[in-house]
């Protein structure tokens, strides 16, 4: 049934095809063309068919989410951190995400993202050298902010999950300052004081009241694990042109962090309440 219905579409094509005019003719055969091409690369690679994963092995950057983490909130609840415990939002990452709003995955040989050759975490030293006391002040490992050794390898194990995919792989000044100057471009991202407790929803509407675009919120639990707290606030930015770095805010697609159709970490609804430590 299937083969006599192709074959009789064949001939409609092929009647409505002499009836074209010279340029309807060449249109008609390119765009036959792509469509055969695009067959052939779909059945000539089953695997991506069948394995939904890997229709998704070379991801595209499509934007870049700014993730800041609220210091008391990780500090009493997902690290154990030296004083002083910084009390303003502090720079986590800056990660590129594909259109799906997944993380793109790092450089492996196995799986190049570029042609360039990233740059190597042992390089950071020198390259960053310029930004080292920026980058302590706002992109401090918690743990230990002052400590160089502690900090290096929190910009190290950031590097290699999301800078050598970024659009800047063999450049990680550009990507550590990119994150810098949004950072220091942001005032105020929410107006209200600690020790208070908003539903996610409220959050999410308060960055949008002062930035005019919506959040992700990503929330953990206190120590005693009884309390959900708002641990960071992450923007998100379109994917800039070549030669400049991501600047303009838009919202999020998810409130909360979705992977693979599930809501992860401790908040589950935007109706969950979180106190802001
Ligand atoms: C700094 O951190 C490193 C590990 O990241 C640690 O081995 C070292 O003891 C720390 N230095 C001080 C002075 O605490
Ligand atoms: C932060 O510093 C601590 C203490 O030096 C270290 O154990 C930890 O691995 C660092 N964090 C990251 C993400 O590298
Ligand atoms: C973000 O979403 C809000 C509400 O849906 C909408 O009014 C606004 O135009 C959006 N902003 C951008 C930058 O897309």
């Amino acid at each position: 049934m299937k083969v006599y219905s192709s074959a009789f579409l064949v001939f409609c094509h092929a009647v409505v095809f002499f009836q074209m005019s010279m340029e309807w003719k060449y249109l008609f055969l390119a765009a036959a063309l792509v469509a055969l091409s695009g067959w052939f690369r779909f059945y000539s690679q089953p695997s991506t068919f069948i394995h939904h994963q890997q229709v998704r092995a070379t991801p595209k950057i499509s934007f870049y989410k700014l993730s800041l983490q609220w210091p008391p909130a990780t500090c009493h609840g997902t690290l154990r951190c030296k004083p002083p415990i910084p009390s303003d939002f502090k720079i986590h990452d800056i990660w590129p995400q594909d259109r799906y709003d997944e993380p793109i995955p790092p450089y492996k040989k196995k799986n190049p993202c570029t042609r360039k050759r990233p740059t190597l975490r042992k390089d950071l030293r020198i390259k960053l050298h310029t930004v080292e006391a920026h980058l302590t002040s706002e992109w401090p490992n918690l743990t230990d902010g002052l400590n160089m050794t502690a900090n290096y390898k929190f910009w190290g194990s950031e590097w290699e999950k999301h800078g050598t995919c970024s659009d800047y792989p063999d450049d990680p000044l550009t990507y550590f300052k990119s994150a810098l100057k949004l950072r220091r471009g942001i005032k105020t991202i929410v107006r209200f004081g600690r020790q208070t407790s908003w539903t996610v929803n409220q959050v999410a509407d308060e960055v949008f009241y002062v930035l005019k675009a919506y959040p992700q919120i990503a929330c953990n639990l206190n120590p005693s694990r009884t309390q959900k707290q708002l641990w960071e606030i992450r923007l998100c930015y379109d994917r800039p042109n070549p030669g400049q770095t991501p600047h303009i805010l838009i919202n999020c697609t998810h409130i909360l962090r979705v992977r693979k159709g599930k809501i992860i970490g401790p908040c589950k609804s935007l109706s969950d309440s979180i106190f802001f430590p």
